[in-house]
Parts: structure tokens; sequence; C-alpha cells
């Protein structure tokens, strides 16, 4: 038997194909899709808005106290049920995806109270039904007892182009290089995956899937394949 809430976990580095391919799942299962990703670029947006130091623990802790943060599910453009994250009222929409908020996330993803405090929400939100949550600790830290675990990765190159035409279409930044990019995503992988609370690390039972080569949908495929296959293996 299936425990119920399905919690789909899906992890990897920045730029690996998570959040598209995590998308086209949650729309093939009807499920609600949860960015955790999100989640903390939020909170960074909340801190660099209030004027807070990155550095500074104790404010950024106090902060956490003060604010109030509410998640909730609005459709997207194709119809599916995307994670909302405000604070304070407030949805920082587009501007999470900015070179000014990837420049300070993974510092303020890397203190434990941040991450005690939204690792709860996440797990709250499963509470209220199925979903498909793409983060770095998903199968390790949030939901280690699911048993829909996988973990994406691709090139490091293919990585900057994706994340280079991504911020070069949003418009934050004229003309954005890709080897600035990629020096970016390094250093970001290197903290996210060095830091002492919940590195970014594979689990043991996850299945790994290289994206480079794949569309997001050859992914999301991939990916559904797999849990039709569990589904009936355990009926
Ligand atoms: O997936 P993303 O690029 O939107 O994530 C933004 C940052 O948040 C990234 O530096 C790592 C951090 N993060 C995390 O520590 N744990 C998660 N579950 C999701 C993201």
């Amino acid at each position: 038997m299936i425990s119920s809430p399905v919690v789909i976990a899906i992890d990897g580095p920045s730029a690996s194909g998570k959040s598209s391919v995590s998308r086209l799942v949650a729309e093939a299962l009807n499920f609600r899709h949860v960015d955790t990703g999100s989640m903390y670029r939020a909170f960074t947006w909340k801190v660099l808005e209030s004027g807070i130091d990155p550095k500074n623990r104790q404010q950024v802790m106090d902060l956490i106290r003060k604010v109030r943060l509410e998640c909730d599910f609005i459709e997207n453009e194709q119809g599916g049920l995307r994670l909302r994250t405000r604070l304070d009222g407030t949805d920082p929409g587009a501007v999470l995806r900015s070179p000014k908020i990837e420049a300070h996330v993974s510092q303020i993803a890397a203190i434990p109270e941040v991450r005690e405090w939204l690792v709860q929400r996440q797990r709250d939100l499963a509470a209220q039904g199925d979903l498909v949550m793409e983060g770095r600790d998903i199968g390790t830290i949030v939901f280690p007892e699911t048993i829909f675990k996988f973990y994406l990765d691709a090139n490091p190159k293919i990585r900057a182009q994706r994340r280079a035409r991504d911020q070069n279409e949003a418009g934050f930044a004229k003309a954005v290089q890709v080897e600035s990019v990629e020096s970016a995503i390094a250093e970001r992988d290197h903290k996210d995956s060095t830091r002492m609370v919940s590195p970014l690390k594979v689990a043991d039972d996850a299945i790994r899937i290289d994206t480079s080569l794949h569309t997001p949908q050859d992914t999301a495929d991939i990916v559904l394949k797999h849990i039709r296959s569990h589904y009936l293996a355990r009926k």
C-alpha cells in the first residue's frame, strides 16, 4: 500500500531542469506543485527588502519571528496548481529570479533556523494532499519516507546555458554571459553541497536522471514511467 498523501520528491542542483519537470509531472498526475527554492528565495527577498544584512544571523532569526508567511496554491498558466508564497501579504513575483536574489539565497538557506522553519511549512503542505515537491533536501530531509525520489542533474555548461537564457528572457540584466552564470552556479553548488545543515546530496534510494540531452517532457516521461511502474508493482 502506498500511504496517502503521496509526495513525489525531485531534488537536484540549480538549472538541472527540476522546475519544468516537476511542473509537468504534477500536471500529468493532477498533483499540486511545490517549488521549495521559491520559499527560500521569497524569504531572501524579505531579508534584503527589510535592510537586513544576510550575514547577520540574529537579525534574520528575529525576522522569522516577526514576518507573516502564507503559503497557498494558485493556478499556473497551464491550469495546474502551484505554490504561492506571500510575506506580510506580498508575493514578490518575478524578482525572485533576479541575480540579486541568486547572489544571496544560498547564504540564507544555510541558516539552520531558516531551514527548520521552512521545512516545517513544507511538511504541513503535504498534509493537505498529494504533491510534487522540488528542492535540494526533499528526499533526504523533508520527506525521507517517500518511495518516490528523483535526483536530476545535468552537465555544468548546459545548466549555465539554461540559466543564462532564462535570465536574458526575464530581462533582469543586459546580455548575461554564460561564463559568468557558470561560475555563479558553481559557487552556489559549492555552498549548497558543503553547508552544515541539509546539504544538497543524492538520497541513497533516489533514481538519478541526467537531463543534459533531454527536453523537460522527455525527463517528465521517464519520471512518470517510474512512478507508474512503482504503483503497479505495489498494487
Ligand atoms: O532551486 P532554486 O535554485 O530556486 O533554489 C534557490 C536556493 O535555495 C538554492 O541556493 C538552494 C536553496 N534551496 C535549499 O537549500 N533547499 C531547498 N529545498 C530548495 C532550495
